[in-house]
């Protein structure tokens, strides 16, 4: 293998050979390095990262727990067939997982990524109930794989053009800051409850419908969080109506917001659980959790794939769930996300960027304002931040165009913490006193 040197060299390589549809950029940073927290890019230059790898990397890069298990896994078996043979490891990993959902009786169905998982979970949910119908949230997202895609509440626009599947319903997703009915929270007679029941009055056959689709918190809407008791009264509404509640922990899941789900912190039981992203360690597998009556409705091989189950990535995910064990990375991510959560605060104390400051655990966003009566979104202000935090040696993105991504990993040292969220606050700061200059615009895309 040649390895370029050069990264002016790699970015241009890359925008020859990959397509459009496979990309977002926010910085130009070349990794090839990283370990824990820090990440070092072909220059040899260092960041921060404050996006955990887009919330794959709970448990910190290269984690040498996860490393050691993937050399001694390789070493010995990296695949054999799950469909036809009884390979150990996925099966050690199935059962570590149905120990530690809050899902009664689980059975697990193994895959490669968030989507594939989400594609599963429709399939069940549709297979169980015999009802065709999907409840969904506007702005939700659930990944790029035809199923996944057509139940996603954001981006549209491809959909116009490839098709989606029929039979999916959307709803607001509750927002207190941004109300979608326009309510101030001390208000309100949580509107977004009783649009679910106008929902079925007026469009959807309850009783024709399979699953309600819900991120406990929606990540990429912007770190959205609903308010307490949300899920409880939407569940029974879904209870009285025999819907299932499906929900995706492919971002918020395996530790982020200090419980293994995030749905823990909402007081439910969901009937049928996704996760990906961070369950590997790095190595693509994803997983759908479900009752085990619902995920032995299908037929042989109506949810499998070649290389799911494989023993890599299962043993580097049971290594992932040993070492957020051993070190009480559930504690920790509450604690530094308390810790980070504070020094936000403090941050909106003297920056009129930011409107809002939310979030659990280490799952949080900072919602930038151009006002903060109108809560009109910072576009071009988060584009900056963006762009400063890199040359400042963070690794930093946003969401919705303006809500700023931060999600460090569970183990990231605390003065590293500290120094990242220094220079963050000094991006904010430069930002609103225009040293940073508007040809920036050109070169973060985002999303
Ligand atoms: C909540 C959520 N679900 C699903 C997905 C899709 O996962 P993947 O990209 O691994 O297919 C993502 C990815 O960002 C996500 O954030």
């Amino acid at each position: 293998m040649e390895y370029p040197k050069d990264k002016g060299q790699v970015l241009e390589r890359y925008s020859r050979v990959f397509p459009r549809s496979a990309r977002v950029t926010y910085a130009p940073i070349v990794g090839v390095k990283a370990r824990n927290a820090l990440v070092w890019d072909i220059e040899g230059r260092e960041y921060i990262d404050f996006l955990s790898d887009a919330a794959v990397q709970n448990i910190g890069h290269n984690n040498p727990r996860v490393v050691q298990a993937i050399k001694d896994q390789a070493e010995r078996l990296i695949h054999f067939t799950f469909i036809y043979g009884f390979p150990v490891e996925p099966l050690l990993l199935a059962e570590k997982l149905a120990e530690i959902a809050p899902i009664e009786s689980p059975k697990v169905s193994f895959g490669m990524t968030g989507s594939d998982a989400n594609d599963g979970a429709i399939k069940f949910a549709r297979a169980y109930t015999g009802r065709r119908a999907i409840l969904s949230y506007l702005r939700s997202y659930y990944g790029a794989t035809y199923g996944a895609m057509s139940i996603t509440g954001l981006d549209f626009e491809v959909r116009s053009v490839v098709g989606e599947l029929s039979d999916v319903h959307y709803i607001p997703y509750p927002n207190c800051y941004r109300c979608p009915f326009g309510k101030e929270p001390k208000a309100c007679k949580m509107e977004c409850v009783s649009y679910l029941k106008e929902k079925f009055e007026g469009e959807v056959y309850a009783e024709g419908t399979a699953a309600l689709f819900a991120e406990p918190i929606q990540g990429d809407a912007g770190m959205v969080v609903p308010p307490d008791g949300y899920f409880k009264r939407v569940k029974k509404i879904l209870d009285e109506h025999g819907i299932l509640l499906a929900v995706d922990e492919v971002q918020s899941g395996m530790g982020r917001t200090g419980k293994w789900f995030a749905i823990e912190h909402f007081g439910v039981r969901p009937d049928i659980i996704t996760l990906a992203k961070p369950l590997g360690g790095g190595l693509p597998i994803s997983a759908v959790i479900g009752r085990g009556e619902i995920l032995d409705s299908l037929p042989s091989l109506g949810h499998t794939f070649t290389l799911s189950g494989n023993p890599l990535a299962s043993r580097a995910a049971l290594a992932v769930i040993e070492e957020i064990e051993e070190k009480d990375l559930l504690r920790r991510a509450e604690k530094l996300g308390k810790h980070t959560k504070k020094r936000l605060e403090e941050m909106k104390k003297e920056h009129e960027l930011i409107g809002d400051v939310r979030g659990l655990g280490l799952m949080l966003g900072v919602d930038l304002v151009k006002d903060r009566e109108t809560k009109e979104r910072a576009y071009e202000e988060a584009r900056k931040i963006v762009w400063r935090a890199y040359e400042l040696g963070l690794v930093l993105a946003f969401l919705q165009g303006n809500v700023l991504r931060i999600q460090p990993p569970l183990t990231i040292e605390e003065e590293l913490l500290e120094e990242g969220l220094n220079r963050l606050e000094q991006a904010i700061a430069d930002v609103e006193e225009g040293r940073v200059p508007d040809d920036v615009l050109t070169k973060v895309q985002g999303w």
